[in-house]
């Protein structure tokens, strides 16, 4: 039998109350599974926000690393997902990848020892795990710059992986030498030395469609998220998480015109006269968008018969290093 939407956020709500459950969602989930989260929150605040919380099930309305960083730091939780969807960006790599990427800077004379990897939230356990054998540890687009500058105090090449905008964002705001592998320059005379991932959302933005809105209402404030490519984070007014832009933007004076570069959902969200998406292309991330009412609805039913589905599991080791990664980062 299928329901309506508002009908199905009736039942969402009911099954809500009935059960030990609490429902995150990230900003960029469609607005009516959104409206039903309990917590919300970029990256960083939902890892934060979900382990001070005290429901014996997450129902977590977001991306596979998401709901996987919540079991990792908080073991005792059953955690599901409505749809294990896989951000683009964590799919593009794997321990394999990791393996080769450490590889490459070992034939270029860079020992394991003299290397701090750093892996974005964006990736799968597997990979925070190797991280945090090899002493290195998690970030996210808002502390990105703060667990740089504190790595860079070890004097080892840093290894950023997989999102190489982000990486090549922080090392221009500081100032610092870096390198995509694959680049012809040499890994000896970078400090930070990017994996080459990147999310296929977040390429839509361009510095066309930057001309086209500074020219059509000049003084209009450009704001994109870390992961766009750098020539157009340095074209930019403001670059944040998706946090830091809806602060941004609700602080500045209503009348001030904005551009936003990042995901269509959380941009709409915002979009009044003077706020606008930064494309002519509709910039949706289509993994976040797989998790619809009917899957929340599914989910919490499954609960409350006893049947869980999609719930997350890892293995002991995974679940040990990916958590010493995060609490290397959460330490900071
Ligand atoms: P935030 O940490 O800014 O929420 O970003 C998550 C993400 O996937 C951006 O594409
Ligand atoms: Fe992953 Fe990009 Fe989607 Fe964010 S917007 S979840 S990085 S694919």
């Amino acid at each position: 039998m299928s329901f309506s939407n508002d009908e199905l956020k009736i039942k969402i709500i009911e099954l809500k109350e009935r059960l030990d459950v609490t429902v995150v969602s990230h900003f960029y989930q469609r607005d009516e599974v959104f409206e039903m989260g309990d917590i919300t929150g970029d990256s960083l605040e939902l890892a934060k926000k979900t382990m001070d919380d005290s429901a014996k099930y997450v129902v977590f309305c977001g991306v596979g690393f998401m709901g996987e960083s919540v079991k990792v730091m908080s073991p005792q939780k059953r955690v599901v997902m409505p749809k294990i969807a896989c951000c683009s960006m964590a799919r593009m790599i794997d321990s394999t990848y990791y393996d080769d990427a450490v590889k490459y800077l070992n034939d270029n004379g860079i020992s394991k020892e003299n290397i701090l990897p750093i892996t974005y939230i964006n990736s799968n356990a597997e990979v925070k795990a190797k991280v945090g054998e090899m002493g290195g540890m998690v970030c996210t687009s808002s502390n990105a710059k703060t667990i740089i500058t504190n790595a860079l105090k070890e004097n080892k090449k840093i290894l950023f992986v997989p999102d190489r905008c982000l990486g090549v964002n922080i090392a221009n705001q500081m100032g610092l030498p870096s390198m995509i592998i694959g680049e012809d320059k040499n890994p000896n005379d970078c400090d930070i030395i990017c994996y080459d991932g990147f999310c296929a959302v977040h390429q839509l933005f361009t510095l066309d469609d930057i001309k086209f809105y500074r020219k059509k209402f000049p003084g209009i404030k450009i704001v994109v998220h870390p992961e766009c490519d750098p020539e157009l984070c340095d074209a930019s007014d403001f670059v944040g998480s998706t946090s830091q832009i809806i602060k941004y933007i609700k602080e500045i004076d209503p009348e001030q015109k904005v551009a936003v570069g990042t995901e269509f959902n959380l941009v709409n969200r915002l979009r009044d006269k003077n706020t606008y998406v930064l494309s002519s292309t509709k910039p949706e991330c289509p993994t976040m968008n797989e998790t619809t009412l009917q899957d929340l609805y599914d989910t919490l039913k499954s609960i409350e018969d006893d049947k869980v589905i999609n719930e997350i599991f890892l293995d002991p080791n995974t679940q040990k290093w990916a958590k010493i990664a995060l609490e290397r980062m959460l330490a900071l």
